[in-house]
Order: structure tokens, then sequence, then C-alpha cells
């Protein structure tokens, strides 16, 4: 994440993001798959008072399936639909359009039963790194080029045609995420989401190895073939750099080359599909996430 969040900086991504859902129907929270709660930002729900809402479980390639589903589920209890999408592949994009459509389909056909033909205003928020502007140009596509001013509506603001009764934003609303839960905000420093220069690398990769190992134990002993289920806690990274050959001049483990492979290699899902967070985490921190 490049933007740091002071106190100024939410106030104006607040500002703008109520002065724009003034002009939209349907509101797209993208959360990331990996971590559905620590990409959500607490607040959404004063915020979007009033609006339709949809989510969008991102990067979906990268989480653990099943429980992609479970996720599905647990927004569909809070009577928000929800779908899993992969913002870098070109699969789906229908299921993501309908999602929204559907949406405001009652609005819609309020105003059609009134013989005024609505077309549905739609505008993703999420927090930054999730995905936004990836799946703004996926759903949007060669539209995108066609985008043009609208009389009517605030300066700067372009609108995508999606469908003959569908438009997007063209910029995404921007939410800040809430780092008052350690553990919420160590998974955000795990998907890439805080400023890796801004924490201790090799305590980070230390923390994710240990949450791996109890996630997905038999991907991390394959990739790093050094782990066993003997390793210590605090040996794992040492283990990493003994499998990759990482030693520093005068002997020992080059642990903080190890810390950025790691980190990065989970990232880019090359260890597992891991999900950091099932629904049930929420109750099992009651209260620790707002
Ligand atoms: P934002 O607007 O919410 O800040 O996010 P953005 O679209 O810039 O995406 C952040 C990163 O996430 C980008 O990677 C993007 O390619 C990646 N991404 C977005 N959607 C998906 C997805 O569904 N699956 C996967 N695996 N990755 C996704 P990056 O490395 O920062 O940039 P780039 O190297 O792709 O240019």
């Amino acid at each position: 994440m490049l933007i740091q969040w002071y106190p100024g900086h939410m106030a104006k991504a607040r500002r703008m993001l109520i002065e724009n859902l003034k002009l939209i129907d349907v509101v797209v929270e993208l959360v990331d798959a990996r971590a559905p709660l620590a990409t959500r930002n607490p607040d959404f729900d004063d915020l979007f008072t009033g609006k339709e809402r949809v989510a969008v479980l991102n990067k979906s390639d990268l989480a653990a399936p099943e429980i992609t589903k479970l996720w599905v589920e647990h927004y569909k209890k809070e009577r928000i639909k929800a779908v899993e999408f992969v913002s870098t592949s070109a699969q789906k994009r229908g299921a993501a359009v309908a999602l929204i459509e559907g949406a405001a389909a009652e609005k819609v056909k309020k105003m059609r039963d009134k013989g005024v033909s609505k077309t549905v205003r739609a505008m993703i928020v999420g927090i930054p790194n999730v995905g936004k502007s990836t799946f703004i140009n996926r759903i949007a596509g060669e539209n995108r080029a066609q985008t043009g001013d609208k009389p009517g509506v605030t300066k700067g603001k372009q609108w995508v045609k999606i469908t003959p009764y569908l438009e997007l934003m063209d910029t995404p609303g921007l939410l800040w995420p809430k780092l008052e839960n350690e553990t919420l905000a160590r998974h955000l420093a795990y998907i890439g989401s805080i400023n890796d220069e801004t924490m201790d690398v090799e305590t980070l990769a230390g923390n994710l190895l240990c949450d791996l190992r109890r996630l997905c134990p038999a991907a991390l002993m394959e990739r790093y073939k050094k782990i066993t289920s003997e390793t210590a806690d605090e040996a794992l990274l040492a283990m990493v750099a003994q499998s990759r050959g990482f030693m520093v001049r005068g002997g020992g483990y080059d642990t903080e080359r190890a810390a950025r492979i790691a980190l990065d290699e989970y990232r880019g899902g090359k260890i597992a599909r891991v999900t950091l967070e099932t629904p049930d985490f929420l109750e099992a921190h009651n209260g620790e996430t707002q």
C-alpha cells in the first residue's frame, strides 16, 4: 500500500466517497478473497446505508476455493449478494455484471412501470490493493475508451457503459483499512496491503510461516524442503534460507533474503491457495474487529 493513512487522508477519502455516493444506485465492495475481513472497511454499514450493495471476493485465484464459498454464504446471511472473481483473468465477467445489475433490478422495474427508462449506476469501493482498477478494466473492457462526461454529473466524473442499462463510475471509491486488530493488520501485511518498509520484514515473514504451517503444512514443506514437522517456529525462516541455499558471507543463513522470498511467494500464490480468515474468525475474535 503506497498511501499512509493519516487522519487527513481518511477524511478526504470519506468526503469524496460520500459526494460520489449521491450519484450511484449500487455499491460494489471489493475485498481480497484471501483476507475478506481484514480488507473490508468496518465503517461500510454506516457509509452505505440505504444503498444497494453487492460484494466481490476478488483475487479468488489466490484463495482456498472451499473457504471462498463459505464467505459467499456468509455474505448471503448478511443479505449481501456476493460473487468470487479473478480480475486478472478473462473468465466470468458476466457473473459480476449480472450481480450488479440484479442488485438494482427492483428499482429499475419500479421506474419502468412508471414509464421511465432507468440506467443503473454503480461504483466500485475498497481499500488499496484489492484490485479495484483491475476489476474496472476487466468489467469495462473496450467500452472504457468510449467514456465521456455527462451533463449534470460532477465535473470530471466518467461513466463507462457496461450494458444498455448499467454504467460504472470510472474512478473507484477508496476506503481505508482499520488497523486496530493486530491479527487482521498482520493479514494485511502478509498480502502486501501495508508497506513492507514500515515493518520488520523478518518478523513479518516468520509470523507468516507459522500461520502457513498451521493452515497448509504439506504445501509449505513441499515448497521449502528443509522444513519438517519438527522444525521449531523460530527456525522456519532459517529453513527457508537453507532450502534455497541463501547464506551470508562468513557463514549463517541469509534470513532477510529468505523473508522477502517467502512473502513474495505467498503473495504470488506459489506456496498454496491460502485464505487467512474464515467467517467464524468473527466469532472467535468477538468484539476485537470493530
Ligand atoms: P487497487 O486499484 O484496488 O489499488 O488495486 P489494483 O487494481 O491496482 O491491483 C493491485 C494488484 O493486484 C495488481 O498487481 C493487480 O494485478 C493484482 N490483482 C488484481 N486483481 C487480481 C486477481 O483477481 N488476481 C490476482 N492474482 N491478482 C490481482 P500488482 O503486482 O500490484 O501490479 P501488476 O504487476 O499486475 O501491474
